[in-house]
């Protein structure tokens, strides 16, 4: 038996050990933000999560991992965070087709909880797995920047 804390919800898992995270969060809770965008090869980020504080990439997650685990996805940040952090990605043109996003703003979510003020190459550093064909990273840089700073301000 599997048991696990999932955006602030107790989750017991009875079910396969080896089934990817990202299969029993989309298929089995319905949370649609976590994306597959490379086939469960790792390699484009669409499907990050939040695991013990920690940017892990759910398509590689097998479910005997989360055990004892808590494990947010998009839909557990608060939604006040989760607002400015989207409308930063919005007004910085760090959006197109969207679908990386969910991924992005997770990972901006993580790192920003670790280090509120992050430098430029902090943030580009932070975004080493996350991929986006759309926009360039350097909208999500700024974007991650204004972020931060709209946070920083908030909390004075
Ligand atoms: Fe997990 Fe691409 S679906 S990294």
């Amino acid at each position: 038996m599997i048991r696990f804390i999932l955006n602030g919800a107790d989750v017991t898992y009875t079910g396969n050990p080896e089934k990817k995270l990202l299969d029993f969060l989309r298929n089995e809770k319905h949370i649609t933000s976590v994306k597959d965008g490379c086939s469960d090869q790792g390699a484009c980020g669409a499907c990050m999560v939040e695991i013990n504080g920690e940017a892990r990439l759910s398509c590689l997650t097998p479910m005997k991992k989360v055990d004892k685990t808590v494990v947010n996805t998009l839909e557990g940040i608060p939604a006040g965070i989760r607002d400015v952090l989207a409308r930063a990605f919005v007004e910085k043109g760090a959006v197109q087709c969207g679908f990386c996003s969910p991924g992005f703003l997770m990972r901006t979510r993580i790192l920003l909880q670790k280090n509120p003020e992050p430098t430029r190459e902090e943030i580009r550093h932070a975004l080493n797995q996350n991929l986006c064909r759309c926009t360039g990273y350097v909208k999500i840089v700024d974007a991650i920047a204004e972020a931060a700073l709209k946070l920083r301000l908030e909390e004075k």
